[in-house]
């Protein structure tokens, strides 16, 4: 498959690894996730931001409106500690939300750890663009786009994004018929 890479964007929240006092794992492990799952040629737009609504709400605008990214994945700050602000920036710069993917990421995350009942992660749109908010733990990734992935291309489809095909071998990506 050829053509222009289609931008993605991959945004972490996190103070310790804007901080430089470990590695951002969790944003590795999106962009290994993707491309382990995409067909369709894209780039990676990366940002690493401090948990400070201001810079997390700068940033999906930017990768949005700038970059043009037709998808977003954030990881971090989806908790409950009084820094963690991920959703609420997410809403902020978001026109319309999609419960449904924390509700499903919750709901399977669950089954390995009692301790997901805490991420408030979500779903939205703005624009031409969907923003996915996942947790800032390695491990909690590729649970949690697994999860949800099936029904991102066809999320994408519909509102007006670029066309995304998926390796069927390790993820299929469900359109409805018609
Ligand atoms: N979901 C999965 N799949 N795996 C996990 O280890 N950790 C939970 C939860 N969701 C976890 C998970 C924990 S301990 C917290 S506090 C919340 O996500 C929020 O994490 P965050 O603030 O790093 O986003």
């Amino acid at each position: 498959m050829s053509g222009t890479p289609v931008p993605i964007g991959i945004l972490t929240a996190s103070d310790r690894a804007t901080a430089g006092v470990y590695e951002d794992r969790s944003g590795r492990a999106i962009a290994e996730t993707l491309r382990a799952y995409l067909r369709t040629p894209w780039r990676e737009v990366y940002r690493l931001v401090p948990d400070e609504r201001d810079a997390i709400e700068r940033a999906l605008v930017q990768l949005c409106d700038v970059e043009g990214c037709c998808l977003v994945v954030t990881t971090g700050g989806t908790g409950p500690a009084p820094r963690d602000v991920t959703p609420e920036a997410t809403e902020a710069v978001c026109e319309r939300m999609l419960p449904g993917f924390g509700e499903r990421m919750r709901a399977v995350s669950l089954q390995s750890v009692p301790t997901a009942i805490l991420s408030r992660q979500t779903a939205g749109i703005r624009g031409r663009s969907l923003i996915i908010n996942l947790p800032g733990k390695p491990a909690a990734i590729r649970e949690c786009l697994d999860a949800v992935f099936p029904a991102v291309p066809y999320c994408i489809d519909l509102i007006g994004g670029p066309r995304l095909e998926t390796d069927e071998s390790v993820i299929r990506a469900f359109r409805p018929a018609g």
